[in-house]
């Protein structure tokens, strides 16, 4: 089973600054995932929430910030004092991290609260200028963005996010389309899912943080987690191997 740093080892480092990024990247794991907003003057930012409130010491939504004004508050202190002076980063120096590194990038789009336009867009052309576009997935919960996406550029893989137990995961897949769908744990581990996989859908799991939960996936033919511990479920999962 294959791991993904959750917004960065966000566990060990605060999620989604390069701090966090730059831990991911020297694990033998096989992918990396994370956020993206636009800023007002649209600028492309990796950050989880559309308010910065609870990950910087600034406050507001992202859509009504530059990414001048983003970049006056810091990013690491509400994790630990040995953060600070991480700041919110820009995909592309997320990108510069992994780029020389061999991880598979999960971008996920933050476009199902605020539509962002053009933000899909814009980050494939970034992924395409960096020469990423085969190791990247696009995912987001906001299906209509993803289906854009493969439409435009049909060789990007995709990722269709969702939480519910689906009826017909796998048939729901394929009519967006999209290459994988990423989906909550509790979903993950319900026999219509284990339909879905077994009829073929590349399923990816979020957030397994606990060694039980790891056990049961074992038993399913879950592709990835993504973790928050990436260093420590690596090291748990192939132990058992
Ligand atoms: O992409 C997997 C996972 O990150 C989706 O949920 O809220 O952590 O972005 P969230
Ligand atoms: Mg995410």
């Amino acid at each position: 089973m294959k791991i993904y740093a959750h917004r960065g080892s966000s566990g060990t480092a605060p999620e989604n600054t390069i701090a966090a990024f730059r831990e991911a990247a020297s694990l033998p794991i096989h992918g990396v995932e994370f956020d993206v907003h636009m800023t007002k003057d649209g600028e492309l930012v990796v950050i989880h929430d559309e308010r910065i409130d609870r990950t910087t010491t600034g406050s507001g939504f992202v859509k009504d910030m530059t990414l001048g004004e983003l970049r006056q508050f810091d990013a690491g202190s509400w994790f630990s004092a040995d953060f600070v002076g991480q700041l919110i980063p820009t995909l592309e120096e997320v990108l510069e991290v992994f780029k020389p590194r061999h991880h598979h990038i999960n971008i996920e789009l933050k476009s199902d609260v605020f539509p962002y336009e053009g933000m899909g867009d814009k980050v494939v052309a970034l992924v395409e200028r960096m020469g990423l576009t085969d190791r990247v997935v696009i995912s987001s919960f906001d299906h209509v963005s993803i289906r854009s996406i493969k439409r435009t550029v049909p060789q990007i893989e995709t990722g269709a996010l969702f939480v519910e137990v689906l009826v017909d995961a796998f048939e729901y897949g394929q009519r967006i389309p999209a290459n994988a769908l990423h989906m909550a744990l509790p979903a993950s581990l319900r026999p219509a899912s284990a339909e879905a996989m077994a009829k073929g859908a590349v399923v990816r799991v979020f957030t397994v943080n606990e060694e039980q939960y790891v056990d049961l996936l074992l038993k399913t033919k879950v592709e990835a987690i993504f973790t928050d511990y990436p260093e420590r479920m690596y090291n748990y999962i192939n132990r058992k191997s």
